[in-house]
């Protein structure tokens, strides 16, 4: 809700990547900001003025010398009637130019004018982006007090060309300006978190294998609410088809081992929060090729072996985290199968759920949990999977501030 009431002047120049701000107005928008556009002439040239205004339920401001405009807001007004100026996308002439201190249009007076925080979102050719000359104003910008959000390695739109350059993915700039405006209480700021969500993939051949329903929905949420207070996320994911969360490092996995791995790397963390459904099992030999159902030939059965205990593993370790929080998916006595884990796993606490089908909680978007720890257990109503991320997430942060 930070963005709820917030009013972004969004300058567009005249990159590429412009159509992906057409999404990001709306994005802004649907979080409850008001988006007023302005466009260079060199944005006009890859998306229109009619679609931009269109989206953005506003005028689109691209003259400096308009009477029009100059007489209804004036230039000034337009650079400080706002809560943020965002430049989505930032070309290597914009930065540029307001690293120079030019105003010889709209989007460059505007931008030397405003009194407000100012965020870029660079989109550019590779090489133009690594060129001394970029590298240069970016640090000049930086030291101005111009925030950046990307931007990201990938492949170029226009050409075959992959490198460092491409502009940060819609959502990805919506959590940087979450993240800008947001005044509420940091009290994660400078820990780290390293989270696992969804289920893992374990092949029994090239195209089969065993699954669960974990959607990813909880795990993702934790990691999103985490970063909201501060802390730097990484996220394991096993397979889901939830987007990934901004503001946050994912790695992505399909198998336990994979997940192991990935886990162990992002270490040290002053924080883990295992929320994945790691299969407890494997196929002890997985086939190389698709296995052929023959006529006549028995049923074949599968041999299985003992995946690595991720949880387990995290709560012994050398580089055990302050903080170690694991998750019980259960369909029976609960309690005391929570209790168990928490001892033998090394956990600070679990958050136990009812996972049986009537629950609706595998896969759902709502959630019913119990907090086991050595102190007692407290049951939490029923909530949507954000509100007990962000119940969590500040249960963690009064832990580790009472450590
Ligand atoms: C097809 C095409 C794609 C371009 N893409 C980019 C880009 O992604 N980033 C960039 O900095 N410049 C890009 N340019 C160059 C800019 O459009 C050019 O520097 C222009 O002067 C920018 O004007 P503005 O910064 O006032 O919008 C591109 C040019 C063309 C013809």
């Amino acid at each position: 809700m930070v963005l709820n009431g917030k009013r972004i002047l969004l300058i567009i120049s005249g990159g590429i990547a412009a159509y992906k701000s057409l999404d990001l107005i709306r994005r802004l928008r649907e979080r409850g900001a008001s988006v007023r556009p302005l466009m260079t002439t060199g944005a006009q040239e890859f998306i229109t003025p009619l679609a931009v205004g269109a989206l953005a339920a506003d005028h689109v401001f691209m003259d400096l010398f308009s009477r029009q405009d100059e007489q209804d807001i004036g230039h000034i007004r337009l650079a400080r009637d706002c809560d943020l100026v965002l430049i989505a996308p930032a070309t290597a002439d914009l930065l540029a130019k307001m690293s120079a201190g030019l105003a010889d249009d709209l989007a460059s007076t505007v931008l030397l004018a405003t009194d407000k925080p100012v965020l870029a979102a660079p989109a550019m050719n590779p090489h133009m982006w690594a060129h001394p000359a970029t590298k240069r104003n970016i640090q000049t910008l930086r030291a101005d007090g111009i925030r950046f959000v990307g931007p990201m390695a990938g492949e170029m739109a226009e050409s075959r060309e992959a490198g460092v350059g491409r502009m940060a993915e819609p959502l990805d700039i919506v959590a940087a300006v979450e993240a800008l405006l947001d005044k509420g209480p940091k009290p994660l700021a400078g820990r780290k978190a390293v989270v696992t969500s969804g289920p893992t993939h374990e092949p029994i051949d090239p195209v089969r294998y065993i699954a669960n329903r974990s959607s990813g929905r909880q795990g993702h949420a934790i990691a999103s609410a985490l970063a909201k207070l501060g802390a730097e996320v990484t996220l394991v994911s096993g397979p889901v088809t939830i987007q990934d969360p901004p503001g946050v490092t994912v790695i992505h996995v399909e198998r336990a081992e994979e997940m192991r791995d990935a886990v162990l790397a992002a270490l040290p963390a002053d924080i883990a929060v295992m929320v994945a459904a790691v299969a407890d099992w494997r196929v002890a030999s997985a086939s190389d090729q698709k296995i052929k159902k023959h006529p006549g030939e028995s049923i074949p059965t599968l041999a299985l072996t003992e995946n690595p205990d991720i949880l387990k593993t995290i709560g012994h370790h050398t580089m055990r985290p302050k903080l170690v929080v694991g998750f019980a998916a259960e369909t029976q006595d609960i309690d005391n199968n929570a209790r168990t884990k928490l001892d033998r796993k090394g956990a600070d606490f679990i958050v136990a759920n009812d996972v049986s089908p009537a629950t609706g909680i595998m896969g759902g978007v709502r959630n019913r949990v119990k907090i086991v720890g050595r102190d007692g257990i407290e049951q939490w109503p029923d909530l949507t999977k954000e509100d007990v991320a962000a119940k969590l997430a500040a249960l963690i942060a009064e832990r580790l501030r009472q450590a």
